[in-house]
């Protein structure tokens, strides 16, 4: 019998990667998502691009026990990935409480449903911003934690619920993977990252100046102490995000309890390099200014990857210049991302 995954938030940037990955390795895969902040369509996309189909997709909120006992009792799950969650920094400021209730309690929701089912076996999506203010790079699952804002606080909040419930449950297996900066997008053009309105996030804004949607970047800060004075970051293709996933799924086993690994390539790229990357990649200007830092923005953040290369002998393969390949396909095949 293939394993089956239930994989929230898989309509998501991530999650719909994963799916795709799950599924040409075999797995059943189940979707639970509420399109909070996804497009429907990215499930017709999930079909187009995967070797088989999914087994389901329901419309529910992680936050609603019911609804996901349910979910539980219509199939046989044997492992989950939660990646369900709402992920801008800026508006977990201005809205900390929707920050809390959708991640903290749809993670708590979602534990006591798996318990109910007697499903035990879970991948958690964390975040490298559980670390902060870096001081020593690059960050090992071993440096402090001090989250600056409340969406990284409902991460490490999540992790420590699930150190919790690892203590009192002895079935449990929990992979909390903390992300560095997943970019890019599936090969064939067919999934990406598509955000709603001005992105957050540098890749997505830069694609969108390129492809003309936008008229130039704003370069937050260029006097950070980082060789070129730009902010330093890990970027990770998603590709290699949702391959971490299925191995991590294969790995669930290995031992009880939970474990955090980071999920980063090792590498920093500033703001510059990144741009011209991209340029190089897409074949187009892109047209930026210098101008302030953006509050609460840290210099630089960078992965030690050589744990999970340990624990399962995986590393990631994709690097910058594909990143940027795969995300201008996404964009030029795509220009107003999904139909939403
Ligand atoms: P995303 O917003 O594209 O995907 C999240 C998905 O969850 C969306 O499809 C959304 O509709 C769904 N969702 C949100 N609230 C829900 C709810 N209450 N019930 C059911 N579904 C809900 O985000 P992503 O970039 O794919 O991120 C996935 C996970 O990875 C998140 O937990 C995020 O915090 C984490 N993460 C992301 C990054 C990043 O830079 N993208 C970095 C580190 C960690
Ligand atoms: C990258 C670099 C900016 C936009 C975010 C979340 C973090 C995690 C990963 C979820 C920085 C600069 C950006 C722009 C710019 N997500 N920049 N102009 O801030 O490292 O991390 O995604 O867990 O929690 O905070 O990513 O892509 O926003 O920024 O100059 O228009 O690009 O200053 O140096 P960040 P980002």
């Amino acid at each position: 019998m293939p394993e089956t995954v239930l994989v929230t938030g898989g309509a998501g940037f991530i999650g719909s990667h994963t799916c795709v990955e799950l599924l040409d390795h075999g797995y059943e895969v189940v979707v639970v998502d509420n399109h909070a902040n996804s497009s429907p369509h990215v499930l017709d996309r999930i079909a187009k691009t995967a070797s088989r189909p999914l087994t389901a997709a329901h419309l529910v909120d992680v936050r609603d026990r019911e609804a996901l006992g349910h979910v539980f009792a219509a199939h046989r799950i044997d492992s989950v990935i939660h990646f369900a969650a709402r992920k801008a920094v800026g508006e977990s400021v201005e809205r900390p409480v929707e920050y809390y209730d959708t991640n903290v309690g749809g993670t708590c929701a979602l534990l006591s449903a798996m318990h109910e089912h007697g499903v035990h076996r879970l991948v958690f999506s964390s975040s490298c911003s559980v670390y902060g203010d870096a001081r020593t790079l690059p960050l090992t699952e071993h440096s402090p934690v001090a989250p600056t804002n409340p969406y990284a606080r409902t991460k490490l909040m999540c992790e420590r619920v699930l150190e919790d419930i690892c203590e009192l449950l002895p079935q449990m297996r929990v992979l909390a993977l903390r992300y560095f900066n997943p970019v890019g997008a599936h090969p064939s053009g067919l999934l990406g990252e598509d955000p709603c309105g001005v992105p957050d996030n540098l890749m997505p804004y830069v694609a969108q100046v390129a492809v003309g949607r936008r008229e130039r970047l704003s370069v937050f800060g260029d006097d950070y102490p980082t060789p070129d004075g730009t902010g330093v970051r890990d970027y990770i293709h998603v590709m290699d995000v949702a391959e971490g996933h299925r191995v991590a799924v294969g790995h669930l086993d290995d031992s009880p309890g939970l474990r955090v690994f980071n999920l980063g390539t090792g590498a920093g790229t500033s703001v510059l390099e990144l741009i011209a990357a991209f340029t190089e990649a897409s074949g187009r200007p892109v047209p930026h200014q210098v101008v302030d830092r953006r509050p609460g923005d840290v210099a630089a953040l960078v992965a030690d990857a050589s744990a999970v290369a340990e624990a399962w002998g995986w590393t990631t393969t994709r690097d910058l210049a594909a990143m940027c390949a795969d995300a201008w396909r996404f964009q030029t095949l795509n220009p107003d991302g999904y139909p939403r």
